[in-house]
């Protein structure tokens, strides 16, 4: 067993107990410094101790890495989830999921993560990804789409998540244009979608999700928390990555399914309802400048109808979006 293994067990074994540094060097082997030194790495990846002097280290919280046989096994027959890849620690899932498309990994491929330390969002921002209490994942599509209608994914992605989000927690979960979640304004999930195109025609879609399931306040950087928040937050209780990730597949099969049959209209009239951007006041950066004016609805593309104040109507297919004060 490796050593920070036999750590947390050893953790386990006297659960709420202070445990010393002198117990712990000696029932592992290892010098009381090496034992700080692994206590700081497992602290790291999302684990928590208290420490106090004389009495040594207790473990406050520990965190469970997800349970991939068990997707696996829920997963199976999903074909947005054929083959799902789990990875501990990585820079970026979506970094992954380009590395594995390159290698010949086809439609149904998902990389998972517990902890990303370079996670990336759009417009180049970094994407907060501590260890086990988010999801981190990227998942490769391979639509037969032209590319003008791209955007119908994106879409097709943020409705799927969102639905799922309602139905596992009750939280009134809306959708800001283009695709990130909110709960009474605030950010707990967002969405990255990279498109690889051949002559006019999608050939690939990496998609990366990330959502803040179950981190405490603290856990994230002082900047972010005007703005961000996670569902155990928003609904006070732990939930269960797996179910969420399950709950999100299935959505998104069944969407899909009726995106294929039926066209976008359908997958607009949902976006719609789920949406907190239509008919309020919004300016939207993009990078020919900024648009101000009521968002008035999608376009069949997917695009953002913006009404400025002399009523020209803007078309915008991406760009970053606030709400006019
Ligand atoms: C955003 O709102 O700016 C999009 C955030 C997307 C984050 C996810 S986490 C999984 C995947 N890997 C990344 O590096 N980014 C995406």
């Amino acid at each position: 067993m490796h050593v920070n293994e036999q750590l947390l067990q050893w953790f386990n074994e006297h659960e709420g107990q202070f445990v010393s540094g002198q117990q712990l060097s000696q029932h592992l082997g290892i010098s009381r410094t090496a034992v700080w030194k692994r206590i700081k790495k497992l602290e790291k990846q999302g684990y928590q101790f208290e420490s106090a002097p004389k009495l040594g280290y207790r473990l406050i919280r520990k965190l469970l890495p997800l349970q991939v046989d068990w997707l696996k096994l829920q997963l199976q027959g999903n074909p947005f989830a054929r083959e799902i890849h789990w990875l501990d620690r990585v820079d970026s899932t979506q970094t992954r999921a380009h590395q594995a498309y390159i290698a010949g990994a086809t439609e149904g491929t998902v990389i998972l993560a517990e902890q990303q330390h370079a996670g990336r969002g759009r417009f180049g921002r970094e994407w907060h990804s501590p260890a086990g209490t988010g999801i981190y994942m990227s998942l490769i599509l391979c639509p037969r789409i032209p590319l003008a209608q791209a955007t119908h994914m994106t879409l097709l992605i943020s409705v799927s998540l969102c639905r799922a989000i309602r139905k596992l927690t009750g939280a009134n979960v809306t959708i800001k244009w283009p695709n990130d979640l909110l709960i009474k304004g605030y950010k707990i999930s967002g969405i990255l979608v990279d498109t690889i195109a051949e002559a006019d025609q999608v050939k690939t879609m990496i998609a990366g999700i990330g959502i803040s399931v179950n981190m405490d306040l603290e856990d994230f950087p002082e900047p972010l928390r005007a703005k961000a928040t996670s569902l155990k937050i928003a609904t006070g209780h732990n939930l269960s990555r797996e179910q969420l990730i399950i709950s999100f597949f299935k959505q998104f099969e069944e969407l899909y399914a009726i995106y294929l049959t039926k066209g976008f209209a359908p997958i607009r009239h949902l976006w719609e309802a789920l949406t907190s951007t239509l008919q309020s006041h919004v300016v939207v950066t993009t990078p020919q400048g900024q648009v101000a004016g009521l968002a008035e609805g999608i376009t069949e593309n997917g695009a953002l109808r913006v009404r400025d104040q002399q009523g020209q109507v803007h078309t915008l297919y991406s760009g970053d979006l606030a709400w006019s004060p």
